[in-house]
């Protein structure tokens, strides 16, 4: 079977979006799915092309105990192709992207806070101007919303969790 291909997608690609990967590549590995399931992370905007993930957001994976490891990178028409789980990070993220997606398209596309149960359908707030709390903050949405979109990935695409 081919790999189930997840995509986290914010403004940057520095701060939410890695963090979502990794945390998600964690729970992946945790459920034994690591080569079931693949993820990525891309942002909407081209400003951090190649940049590593900003460091208070590798400041609190580490504190979590996850290493983060990817370079930004844009995100591409051809992701709707690529990919089965689109997740961006807040509307205008969403909006942005949704623009680009068409009929034929093979990715679902979500907000993450989707699969937030404390939260459902809010933003996942850009920590990027603000201080370190706002980053935990963040990191404890991301696990919440992580927990529920592997066990929906699971049940549509797998049939077990
Ligand atoms: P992200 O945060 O979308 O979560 O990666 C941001 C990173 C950089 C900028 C804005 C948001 N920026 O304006 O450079």
């Amino acid at each position: 079977m081919a790999p189930i291909k997840v995509l986290f997608v914010c403004l940057g690609n520095i701060c939410r979006s890695p963090l979502a990967e990794g945390i998600f590549d964690r729970l992946i590995a945790e459920k034994g799915l690591s080569g079931t399931i693949c993820t990525d992370s891309a942002g909407t905007a081209a400003y951090h092309i190649g940049a590593n993930p900003d460091p208070r957001s590798v400041s609190v994976a580490k504190v979590h105990g996850i290493r983060l490891n990817h370079r930004g990178r844009q995100f591409s028409e051809s992701d709707f192709r690529n990919f089965d789980y689109i997740l961006a990070m807040d509307r205008y993220n969403f909006q942005d992207i949704e623009m680009l997606y068409t009929k034929k398209d093979r990715a679902s596309l979500y907000l993450m806070r989707a699969f937030d149960p404390e939260g459902r359908g809010e933003d996942v707030p850009d920590p990027y101007y603000g201080g370190d709390q706002g980053f935990e903050e963040v990191y404890r949405m991301l696990v919440r919303s992580s927990e529920e979109l592997l066990q929906t990935i699971c049940e549509e695409k797998i049939g077990k969790f």
